[in-house]
């Protein structure tokens, strides 16, 4: 039987093991039994429990291979997230789950089990747009992103941070699949309806004046180490019930402006309300529910944002309040700016979500898709002009109405 102290991928009963024998969660004549319920792209996700009392653990594993296409990504990213959800932690104590253990050999982060919380993605297409949503998710990354900046860090230790947390092959995924291939499908790989080919190619492939937004997105994704980020903070990566969320996954974490996550988590509420929209307009409760959940994120994200800074900010010029002032502002534009290319790769990208893929009559996801891609645009280019809550839903709104 293999011992754990060289790296190989596990099996359920090596994970059953690997809990007693390393993790110590169980005792070796407790009767266990595990499941492997990872449904992502990338990693192996092993839960384990107690077949006595019912107590559980979460063993999240990182192959060499990347378990969709098979191709070498570099491990560290399972050392990032260990860390990462440390760090969130401790700045949000109980919206991300508990580390038990990071294994560097084994490449294996354990940690609670927040089985007891659903998939936010599923949730709300489920109609369960908790009235909590807009608290939670403003605190979460009002609390998580500005305290990693060097507005409120030390410079040398925000730059020890930058470097730990450099994540270029994580990078390259997001660098590839939402910055450039949306808009310049260079391996064939978007997929849309056909016959929204010809306004794809229009509003999409053929506009420079758009590809220079993006490509200035694109170069401050990639060279300004703003504030640590999540960095794949969409719906699939928020769990969510009744009493709050759960934030897992933060495998692409790295210094990067911080709109980009808050982008991410309002961009992808959009699909929900175009689902909702086209597919069950009837439905005004869940509707107007989640309009309300975007308009407060966005406004209370500012909101709290702004208490942070007051709170944590101590350096004398950025104290200024036309420092400040722009600071913020300069992160709702990018909110937007990144909001828009995650609507716009998530629905003409390779991609996808289940807010579209559910959606089986050609027409009506084609009319959806060149909803959300219009939206996705305005908000590229028009950011720096878009900041409140209302901008946000008022956008989609009037494009729904045309
Ligand atoms: N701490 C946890 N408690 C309960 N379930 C979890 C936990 N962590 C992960 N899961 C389950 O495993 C699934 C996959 O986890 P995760 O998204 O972290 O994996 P991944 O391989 O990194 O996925 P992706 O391809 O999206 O990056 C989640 O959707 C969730 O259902
Ligand atoms: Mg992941």
């Amino acid at each position: 039987m293999k011992d754990f102290k060289e790296f190989f991928l596990m099996t359920t009963e090596d994970a059953k093991r690997y809990a007693v024998e390393v993790l110590g969660r169980f005792r070796p004549d407790e009767k266990t039994d595990c499941i492997e319920i990872g449904d992502g792209n990338i990693n192996y996700v092993f839960k384990i429990w107690s077949e006595e009392d019912g107590h559980s653990v979460i063993v999240k594993q990182a192959d060499r291979l990347l378990r969709s296409a098979g191709r070498p990504l570099d491990q560290y990213r399972n050392k990032i997230e260990a860390e990462i959800l440390r760090l969130e932690g401790e700045l949000a104590p109980g919206y991300v789950p508990e580390v038990y253990y990071y294994d560097e050999i084994m490449s294996a982060v354990s940690m609670e089990d927040i089985s007891a919380y659903g998939n936010l993605r599923k949730v709300l297409m489920a109609g369960n747009v908790y009235d909590h949503l807009a608290e939670n998710f403003s605190t979460f990354v009002a609390e998580t992103l500005l305290p990693t900046t060097d507005l409120v860090l030390a410079a040398d230790e925000k730059k020890k941070r930058v470097k730990f947390f450099t994540n270029p092959e994580l990078c390259e995924i997001t660098e590839r699949l939402v910055l450039t291939e949306p808009f310049y499908d260079f391996r064939g790989e978007n997929k849309y309806q056909s016959e929204n080919a010809a306004f794809v190619e229009e509003t999409l492939y053929n506009d420079d004046a758009l590809k220079v937004e993006v490509g200035k997105l694109r170069e401050r994704f990639m060279n300004n180490a703003q504030a640590l980020i999540h960095g794949d903070l969409h719906s699939g990566s928020i769990f969510a019930n009744e009493n709050g969320i759960k934030v897992i996954d933060p495998e692409f974490a790295f210094y990067c402006p911080m709109g980009y996550d808050i982008g991410n988590l309002v961009g992808n509420l959009y699909f929900t309300w175009a689902n909702k929209a086209f597919t069950a307009a009837e439905d005004t409760a869940v509707l107007t529910a989640i309009e309300e959940t975007i308009r407060k994120t966005v406004d209370l994200t500012w909101e709290k944002m702004s208490a942070k800074y007051d709170e944590l900010v101590e350096y004398p010029f950025y104290k200024i309040p036309a420092f400040k002032e722009a600071y913020l502002a300069g992160v709702m534009a990018d909110t937007f700016g990144y909001a828009g290319t995650e609507i716009i790769r998530r629905t003409v990208g390779s991609s996808k979500v289940m807010e579209l893929n559910t959606v089986t009559d050609p027409a009506t996801r084609a009319a959806m898709e060149r909803a959300l891609v219009k939206v996705g645009v305005r908000f590229v280019k028009e950011r720096e002009s878009l900041r409140t809550g209302e901008d946000a839903v008022r956008a989609f709104r009037a494009i729904l109405a045309e």
